[in-house]
């Protein structure tokens, strides 16, 4: 959700503070801003993107010290007042946060009795002054740092500055993430690395409840027990972490054309020289569980659906796929000896997090299949399988879903040692490229068609409802228009009463399991009214239908014809004019609660 940045030393700290927010901004904003400090601290902010700070800047100023902001409303609404940096009333301390403080109105009621003045209806500038309250008293931060860590409760990367201490940048760092970058003669910060890519590849992972402070020459960080640690660099190659449109007009339409390759990647990762290379110490756990439980949230929800349904079919296993913040607050385990698998791209989602917390007190084992490695849920899961799909800059998630789904499906080779999976899964990409090679034109065309509509729905059974819901995810999510997505069966008990004249009714028809009683569905809605535009398989195709692939193993849809949704929903929020990338009021990682 925010996105934070900071720097010591740095040469141009402008440039590095505005293109550091820039790449940030694919997290979700509504406003951003930056400070600084030169004789005093100076800040600079407003609503809208980052680039508006390039206008509102100096455009030369020289400091050591800058922290920068993008900003997702969560306390107060998207205002210049609420956004951040955030000053102490006596104007010596400033910081940017990302996270939510859940204590913030008690810890408000306090320093309001001890005379302090609130601006913003921001929690973070409860912790501002809060850390004032502290220095003023000890004179000294990294006592008010352990203090403010101890009174705050909820999640929070802050970059602080105090004008008393012009050589360094202050941190502090719990359930939201916050990276060093190490440089020569600089140092840097950032919630994740694709700002400092362009002045180092050597960076650090903070861990929660890490503080302490970066200054030119020197990183000091002191965990939870305020004992100095020595945090373990990684090195990131720039390819792996920066943004680059590579010639496409949005990232979405890139991260679908990726797909192939993306699934190529994941095979010959998972299987190399004809053998599934996963831990083996994972697939004894996996096989001695008696259920595996499944924990995700929007897409990565989704894919964890056709995840556990392949994994039942294959491998006999009974499987429950949780939505996270359902079963956060009803954590019921579903039998005495479960294996949980998390699915988070981001691998930094709050709700998972959530979850994760509980099932560790439960001593359940952990899997987590993300995009990220290092990411929060990463280092708190027993094992960790990366998607290698790429950075996902668009907020609508595409190449990410298809790793997903992919990848679950190896591990479900993996675990009965069957190959055909593999077969399978390569025999998929001929039918992804044929989609980008021969019907994208017919998409739009649909898409040209649907767009003006009010409602959506999308209908299938099965393997077929599990993409039907991520079409309609998708649809929504970029372009604003209400779609419902339910399976073939349900129709008859209820929706059908929404079927109207003109309604736009995509269905899917690839599983030959369902594809007469799908067929059934077709007429039902047909004779409503409804303007019906069918996605099948060659061998289960009849005439009339919108979009006809090649066969393929029916249970790999999410991977096979999964871009047939995302440039449906693309052409759609394009022909709407819309900001493909950048939805409305969405956050690419959904950092909080
Ligand atoms: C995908 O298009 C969405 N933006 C959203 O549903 C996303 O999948 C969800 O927030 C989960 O994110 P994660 O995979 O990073 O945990």
């Amino acid at each position: 959700m925010c996105g934070i940045v900071g720097a010591v030393g740095i040469n141009n700290p402008r440039e590095y503070a505005i293109n550091g927010l820039k790449m940030l901004e694919y997290r979700g904003y509504d406003s951003a801003g930056i400070g600084f400090l030169t004789d005093k601290i100076n800040i600079f902010k407003d609503i809208g993107s980052p680039s508006r700070l390039d206008e509102i800047l100096p455009t030369t100023f020289n400091t050591e010290l800058i922290i920068g902001h993008t900003r997702w409303a969560t306390h107060g609404t998207p205002s210049k007042i609420n956004s951040h940096p955030h000053l102490s009333c006596n104007r010596k301390i400033t910081l940017v946060h990302n996270g939510v403080i859940d204590n913030a109105n008690e810890l408000r009621t306090f320093l309001l009795s001890q005379g302090y003045t609130f601006y913003s209806d921001t929690d973070t500038e409860v912790v501002v002054n809060l850390l004032e309250y502290f220095y003023l008293s000890s004179k000294d931060m990294h006592t008010s740092l352990k203090l403010l860590e101890d009174q705050l409760e909820g999640s929070y990367a802050l970059a602080i500055i105090n004008e008393d201490y012009p050589d360094s940048l202050f941190m502090l760092k719990k359930g939201s993430p916050l990276m060093i970058g190490k440089g020569k003669g600089f140092n840097l910060i950032a919630s994740d690395a694709s700002p400092m890519a362009k002045y180092t590849n050597e960076f650090i992972d903070l861990e929660d409840y890490d503080f302490g402070y970066i200054s030119k020459n020197e990183i000091r960080i002191f965990d939870k027990n305020n004992n100095l640690v020595n945090r373990k660099s990684i090195i990131k190659d720039a390819e792996s972490i920066t943004h680059d449109l590579k010639g496409y007009p949005h990232y979405m339409l890139k991260e679908i054309e990726e797909i192939d390759e993306v699934v190529k990647r994941t095979i010959s990762i998972y299987h190399e020289d004809n053998e599934y290379q996963f831990d083996n110490k994972l697939l004894k756990e996996l096989k001695e569980a008696d259920h595996v439980m499944f924990l995700g949230c929007g897409t990565s929800y989704h894919a964890s659906l056709v995840g556990g349904r392949i994994l039942e079919n294959c491998n006999n296993i009974p499987t429950t796929e949780y939505i996270a913040s359902e079963w956060a607050y009803h954590p019921v385990m579903p039998s005495k000896k479960p294996f949980a698998i998390l699915i988070s791209q981001s691998g930094e989602t709050a709700d998972l997090i959530h979850c994760l917390k509980i099932i560790k007190e439960k001593n359940v084992p952990t899997l987590l299949i993300t995009n990220t490695a290092g990411s929060t849920l990463s280092r708190g899961c027993t094992y960790t399988v990366l998607l290698h799909a790429g950075v996902e800059v668009s907020v609508a998630s595409t190449k990410a879903y298809a790793a997903q789904v992919a990848l679950l499906a190896l591990l479900s080779g993996a675990l009965n040692k069957n190959d055909k999976m593999v077969i399978d899964l390569k025999a998929t990409i001929d039918v992804i490229n044929s989609i980008k090679n021969n019907l994208k034109k017919h998409i739009e065309k649909i898409a040209e068609e649907i767009k003006d509509n009010e409602h959506v729905f999308f209908l299938g059974r099965s393997f077929d409802y599990f993409l039907s819901l991520e079409a309609s995810l998708k649809l929504k999510e970029i372009s604003y228009i209400h779609s419902e997505a339910y399976p073939g069966g349900e129709l008859k008990h209820g929706p059908i009463a929404l079927i109207s004249e003109g309604l736009p009714v995509i269905i899917f028809i690839t599983d030959p399991n369902t594809a007469n009683s799908m067929r059934s569905n077709v007429e039902e809605v047909k004779s409503r009214g409804a303007k019906v535009y069918i996605v099948s398989t060659k061998s289960l195709s009849k005439k009339g239908d919108a979009l006809v692939v090649d066969d393929y193993a029916y249970f790999l849809s999410g991977v096979a014809i999964s871009s047939i949704a995302f440039y449906l929903a693309y052409y759609v929020s394009l022909k709407k004019g819309y900001n493909v990338d950048k939805p409305r009021n969405l956050a690419k990682s959904v950092t909080v609660e």
